[in-house]
């Protein structure tokens, strides 16, 4: 029989407001935009939705708000199978929102209101260990309390359970704290603002990444956008070129990345064919606007992975 993973992820969830545009208006000017959308995003529910829609057994732990975003949002979660039973209201405050701009090129610019995702607390974590227990990874990224983030690393070391920590967005870490988790999966700009050390260049990437080894990190992955992703371990660093696709929307990819690459290394134990994997499902993932709605089942990925290999 095959393996389900098992993934709990905890973090985030937001309503995307996404506009497409043409560019930025200047101070004072009032400017058309050719289009808006309005979608389920956050970078925890984005991981946990393509992790589930791969085929993974997920369950998330969240908070949202006591509005109807809130209401949309839980009900989004259950529409793919997702466990909700942490899935918590809370009451007068509103849900996390994300107004994001898209440029015609596929590039983005987000922001985020937190709201109802501020009040997932540390004790949240402890709380829903009975649905947590017997994962093969915690996702966790940045958009809830950092307290919050810290307990879920220790729980997952007491328990032994594998964490995958996203730093996004990223903010100054205690390093101590974090330094636990099995994989650590930020982009070149997170890896630059962390380390402090440049990030440009292949080249550069790579002494940033090991800096993170060095001060005792077990596995970097770096996330590089058009330049692929790069895969750190004591005596290895393997570059993973991106796959090339006719870019439409490029929000959310990293995420689809992240929860491909967990389910796929939960489902095959082989780490780099699970970089592999989460990049061309990454790539795919921004053929289409959007970020969830963009992200593929795994039977829909894996005839658009052989057709495209076939191509190319
Ligand atoms: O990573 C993309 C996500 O970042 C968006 O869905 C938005 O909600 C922000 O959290």
């Amino acid at each position: 029989m095959t393996k389900v993973p098992k993934i709990a992820v905890i973090g985030s969830n937001m309503i995307d407001l996404v506009t497409n545009i043409q560019r930025m208006p200047n101070e004072g000017e009032t400017l058309e935009a050719p289009s808006f959308d309005l979608g389920f995003g956050g970078k925890g529910a984005n991981q946990a939705v393509a992790a589930a829609k791969l085929g993974a057994e997920v369950v998330m732990v969240t908070k949202v708000g006591d509005d109807m975003f809130g209401r949309g949002v839980k009900e989004n979660f259950a529409a793919f199978g997702i466990d909700t039973t942490y899935v918590e209201a809370v009451p007068g405050v509103t849900n996390g929102v994300a107004p994001i701009f898209v440029d015609e090129d596929g590039s983005n610019r987000i922001l985020i209101v937190k709201g109802a995702n501020n009040h997932l607390l540390p004790e949240d974590v402890d709380k829903a260990q009975d649905k947590v227990l017997g994962s093969d990874f915690i996702l966790l990224q940045l958009e809830v309390p950092l307290e919050t983030v810290y307990r879920a690393i220790e729980f997952g070391v007491e328990n032994n359970i594998p964490v995958i920590l996203n730093p996004a967005p990223a903010q100054a870490l205690d390093f101590e704290r974090v330094k636990q988790v099995s994989v650590f999966v930020p982009n070149e700009v997170e890896l630059q603002m962390i380390t402090g050390m440049p990030t440009s260049t292949l080249e550069e990437v790579q002494q940033a990444g090991e800096k993170l080894l060095h001060e005792g990190m077990k596995t970097v992955l770096v996330t590089l956008g058009s330049k692929g992703a790069m895969l750190l371990q004591e005596g290895l660093c393997r570059v993973f070129p991106a796959v090339k696709v006719a870019t439409k929307d490029t929000t959310g990819a990293g995420d689809a990345f992240i929860g491909s690459f967990a389910y796929y290394y939960a489902l095959t134990g082989d780490i780099e064919q699970a970089v592999e994997t989460a990049n061309h499902y990454a790539a795919l993932s921004t053929l289409n606007t959007g970020t969830q709605k963009a992200f593929y089942s795994r039977e829909d990925f894996e005839r658009e992975r052989a057709a495209s290999t076939k191509e190319g």
